[in-house]
């Protein structure tokens, strides 16, 4: 079976226009300098990673070995003895974090759940779906969660468990929740290390926190207790992707062993794609620490540059520490709908991904566009 002419065009044309728009994003927290070609000769399998990784399962073409490699280095880069961690690799970040909160929950069944106004929207699907009982708490004016308030919230329920969503870089600011300043509160609340959960959701920034010179608290030395990183995002691949990261001892109690694969159950889903920890895997080991740094670098000095630039011309943007995400009043429609920026009915972004260091020329297009629309008034917010 072949197919149509009809649809042979339809598809060409489709392949077209994502030609033309591969590098044009610079709205959404996704790069596009990945480059994947070797691992195309793995489409005419049916790989499959239902189960545990470090288990032997019984369907042969899994991935097994490149998904734990990922995990080592994961663990690495978030600062947990390997053998004393355990996560997989995920369909993206909600789905790490929404296994997160699901290990929370069983760790602390009367527990509440504590996240920000800022806390990407699948947060309230997650809590629905667990049915979690949660506070949302205020934000700052910057995006961090207001932690007066946080303390206000805790102590008014101080016999429950609590379980904190942080943000380690919201979705709209960029902004990074201060682990310290939460540790404390929970501290001064009476609660001890064993008597809280602590996830990180770190979809974006955390793979750039890892890179920069003087990050934020972000990782398990820090007190984290879960942590979830989205792949398509910072890293970049084709199908969306992330790992979530925890303790062993917590999977343990949500483990249950499956005659019918020969493996634990430890996940979310029953099947698991085994092509993308084959890609993260590829994503790792073809550059080096170094190399990942100077990208990371590079994106961070490129957001401040755009930051500079707006100011310049009179365009009040401003961005968080160490994210790439530029914040500034909501442009005209014509404006967001041209570069197709997300925003809300006071501010919109542009995010600086690996792709955009060789894109100026598009950043500095956008620069103009909001210098007219600032000059003749056409801001929205
Ligand atoms: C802060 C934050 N958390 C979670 C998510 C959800 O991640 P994913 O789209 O990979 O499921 C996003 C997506 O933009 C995000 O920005």
């Amino acid at each position: 079976m072949q197919l149509s002419a009809q649809d042979q065009q339809l598809l060409h044309d489709f392949f077209q226009t994502c030609k033309l728009n591969q590098f044009n994003n610079i709205g959404y927290p996704v790069s596009a300098d990945f480059n994947y070609q070797e691992l195309e000769k793995f489409w005419q399998f049916s790989l499959n990673n239902c189960g545990d990784w470090a288990g032997k399962a019984n369907y042969n073409l899994n991935t097994f070995r490149f998904e734990k490699e990922v995990m080592r280095y994961f663990a690495e880069k978030f600062q947990i003895p390997f053998e004393t961690s355990w996560g997989y690799v995920t369909n993206g970040g909600t789905e790490g974090n929404m296994y997160g909160c699901y290990l929370a929950r069983e760790r602390f069944p009367n527990g509440i759940l504590y996240f920000s106004e800022d806390t990407h929207y699948s947060v309230a699907k997650i809590v629905k779906l667990l049915r979690i009982e949660h506070r949302v708490v205020k934000s700052l004016p910057n995006g961090e969660i207001d932690y007066d308030d946080l303390q206000r919230l805790i102590e008014r329920n101080k016999n429950m468990n609590p379980i904190i969503f942080a943000n380690i870089g919201t979705t709209l600011y960029g902004a990074i929740d201060d682990l310290n300043k939460i540790k404390s509160i929970l501290k001064n609340s009476g609660f001890q290390k064993d008597e809280y959960y602590l996830h990180a959701d770190a979809a974006f920034h955390g793979m750039i926190l890892p890179f920069v010179d003087s990050p934020q608290p972000y990782a398990f030395a820090d007190g984290i207790d879960s942590i979830s990183v989205s792949g398509h995002k910072m890293i970049g691949a084709p199908i969306p992707c992330g790992v979530v990261l925890t303790k062993k001892e917590y999977v343990e109690k949500i483990s249950v062993a499956v005659d019918y694969i020969v493996a634990d159950d430890k996940t979310i889903t029953g099947s698991r794609n085994g092509l993308t920890p084959l890609m993260l895997w590829y994503a790792i080991k073809s550059s080096t620490e170094q190399e990942k740094e100077i990208r990371v670098k590079r994106c961070l000095r490129l957001a401040e540059y755009a930051v500079e630039k707006l100011n310049e011309k009179g365009v009040p943007a401003w961005k968080n520490l160490n994210s790439t995400i530029v914040v500034f009043p909501t442009p005209s429609e014509s404006v967001w709908r041209k570069y197709g920026l997300a925003n809300t009915v006071k501010h919109a972004h542009l995010i600086i991904t690996g792709h955009m260091i060789d894109n100026i020329e598009l950043l500095d297009q956008l620069i103009d566009d909001l210098a007219v629309d600032m000059e003749s008034c056409e801001f929205i917010a």
